[in-house]
């Protein structure tokens, strides 16, 4: 039998109003499951509909027409709002505007505190949450002086005291040095590996991608590919069309490709390293 998805869109279509009152579409009939368990990438163009989608997911926009569905639950239905809230946890692009407490504690505590939890259930809940982001001893510092990896991680941490099945990044290490993004792509990798959390990963960097079991990629608010990373990165000329980039590796082989120097498929840096060393000795 096939397992039930986590979240599924069922002929969605979204328009925003402009200025002029007029409808603008966004999303165009999109049909997409995700199942438990799994992690996703989505990429895609600005303006491809990938936070539009990630609004649809957890209730803060309603679908002009068909469903969203959440653990099952329709998210146009009121009285289990707080419940797809608590499903789907949300982390933004910048770690600043996210910080709602004055020291870390309070901040993860945030989320929790309309939970109606005994003290001690709460406590467990922070220091858990913190310990899974590396973040334990920090309990008492103020948010706001900590790195931006740091404060991402705090972010997170609040939605996993939550106890969430699902967590959309959109572009949430986009404003993040290179550490900074290797520290939270490491945790949700994690996430997902060890505590079966499905991961939602909304991403420019094709590189994170190779992190994801599945690459969704958005065009016009349509899916445009959607497979394994091996997938979706052996099309680079149809992602060049989209306007987007693959992983540095992939890119490499494809120039060489052109040059006349074959490399068997390849993703990662690493991989492209061993099969040039390869192609050295030989010469
Ligand atoms: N509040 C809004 N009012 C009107 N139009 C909007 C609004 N929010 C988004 N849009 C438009 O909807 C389209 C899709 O936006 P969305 O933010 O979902 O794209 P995105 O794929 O997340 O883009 P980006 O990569 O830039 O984050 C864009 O054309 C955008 O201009
Ligand atoms: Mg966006």
């Amino acid at each position: 039998m096939e397992e039930k998805p986590i979240v599924a869109f069922r002929n969605v279509s979204f328009s925003y109003q402009n200025e002029a009152g007029e409808n603008v579409p966004v999303l165009e009939q999109l049909n997409l499951e995700i199942h438990p368990g799994t992690y996703v990438a989505i990429l895609g163009h600005n303006g491809s509909g990938k936070s539009t989608m990630a609004k649809l997911m957890n209730a803060l926009l309603l679908p002009s027409e068909g469903h969203v569905l959440v653990n099952g639950c329709d998210t146009r239905e009121l009285p289990r709002l707080a419940e797809i809230r608590r499903t789907v946890g949300m982390v933004f692009q910048n770690p600043d505007n996210q910080i709602v407490g004055t020291t870390v504690e309070d901040d993860v505590a945030f989320g929790l505190e309309n939970l109606g939890l005994e003290p001690r259930e709460m406590r467990k809940r922070i220091d858990q949450a913190l310990q899974a982001v590396q973040m334990q001893g920090y309990e008492k510092r103020q948010p706001h002086r900590l790195s931006g990896g740091q404060k991402q991680r705090i972010a997170i941490a609040g939605i996993i005291a939550m106890h969430p099945s699902v967590i959309i990044l959109d572009e949430a290490t986009a404003m993040l040095d290179p550490q900074g993004r290797q520290e939270v792509c490491a945790l949700v990798r994690r996430l997902n590996r060890e505590e079966g959390v499905t991961v939602i990963n909304i991403t420019h960097f094709p590189e994170e991608a190779l992190d994801a079991h599945r690459v969704v990629v958005m065009k016009q608010g349509a899916v445009y590919m959607d497979g394994s990373p091996a997938e979706v990165f052996a099309q680079v000329e149809r992602l060049q069309e989209a306007g987007l980039d693959v992983p540095y590796a992939v890119r490499l082989r494809h120039d060489l490709a052109k040059e006349g120097v074959v490399l068997p498929s390849l993703l990662h840096q690493e991989e492209l390293v061993v099969e040039l060393c390869k192609l050295l000795l030989k010469t």
